[in-house]
């Protein structure tokens, strides 16, 4: 009996220290990592970042969005240094009105907080595009839509979804098909050049600045805005007055596209891979 005890009790003895040991990595693995996202956090918000930005102001830019309410959820952090900076013409190209007349208002309204007027912003009432998180668009009507658009105005860069399309809603997807279609029957003017938005996981998504270090190294051009820059932005979602619900309050708290937005530049060749991988 006694033997059986003193055997127990060393067992014990072992996995406390075990746990001890191992607990003490973590803590100091986890603040190392903070200290990180602190350090970069005020690097960026301390030095110039254009160099990292999309190439080539003065440019026109066009953001292409499914619904009233996309383009500060997901594109805050470029639409705020692409006013600021003062030098690119930046527009808006709304797809749906989101099922509600109200939400046009709201979608102007959030634009101009954000310092884009009324008249840079169009949004789209066509039957064959509804708001739906299950449809894909027809993929001709809306590299139409572009197209016009691209022509139109002189767009030189043109921001959508990937094909992701950040939460998975199809009609953002469709955006990006649209975006393949075109570039692959190169359609798009030379003078003008696709980008999209990259999505991250669901973990990413929701930890805000802690995202800071793996963005840093997975987009190729990237725009951040700091604590202060970042009101502005939640004072425009604030104006998609119908939409602003307790859930995106929690999502404009947390998550990492109120802070930074990562692109990549669409380049024809992943597309080729990535319609491979689709059709397997
Ligand atoms: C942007 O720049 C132009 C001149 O380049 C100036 O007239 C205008 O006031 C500026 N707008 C803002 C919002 O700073
Ligand atoms: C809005 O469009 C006008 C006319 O095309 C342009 O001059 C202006 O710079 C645009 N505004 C912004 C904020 O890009």
């Amino acid at each position: 009996m006694l033997d059986l005890n003193t055997y127990v009790n060393e067992i014990v003895w072992w996995w406390c220290w075990y746990a001890k040991e191992i607990s003490w990595q973590i803590v100091i693995a986890v603040s190392a990592y903070l200290c990180v996202c602190v350090f970069l956090y005020f690097l960026l918000k301390n030095t110039n970042h254009r160099p990292w930005q999309i190439p080539g102001p003065p440019s026109r830019i066009l953001l292409v969005t499914a619904h009233p309410d996309d383009e500060v959820m997901f594109f805050g952090p470029t639409i705020y240094n692409i006013v600021r900076d003062n030098i690119s013409q930046i527009y808006i190209l709304c797809l749906t009105t989101g099922g509600n007349k109200q939400r046009k208002e709201e979608l102007w309204d959030c634009a101009k907080i954000l310092g884009i007027p009324e008249g840079n912003v169009t949004i789209i009432m066509n039957p064959e595009l509804p708001d739906d998180p299950t449809l894909i668009w027809p993929e001709t009507e809306v590299s139409k839509i572009m197209l016009n658009f691209i022509e139109t105005y002189k767009i030189n860069a043109v921001l959508t979804f990937d094909k992701f399309g950040v939460s998975g809603h199809k009609n953002h997807i469709s955006l990006f098909y649209a975006f393949a279609s075109m570039y692959m029957e190169k359609r798009v003017p030379s003078y003008c050049k696709l980008y999209i938005l990259e999505s991250v996981n669901i973990v990413r998504k929701y930890v805000q600045l802690l995202d800071l270090p793996i963005s840093l190294l997975s987009g190729s051009y990237w725009y951040f805005v700091d604590y202060n820059q970042r009101r502005i932005i939640k004072e425009a979602m604030a104006a998609h007055k119908s939409q602003y619900v307790w859930f995106r309050k929690l999502y404009m708290i947390f998550s990492r596209y109120t802070f930074i937005n990562t692109i990549q530049e669409v380049v024809e060749l992943d597309f080729d891979l990535d319609f491979q991988l689709d059709e397997d």
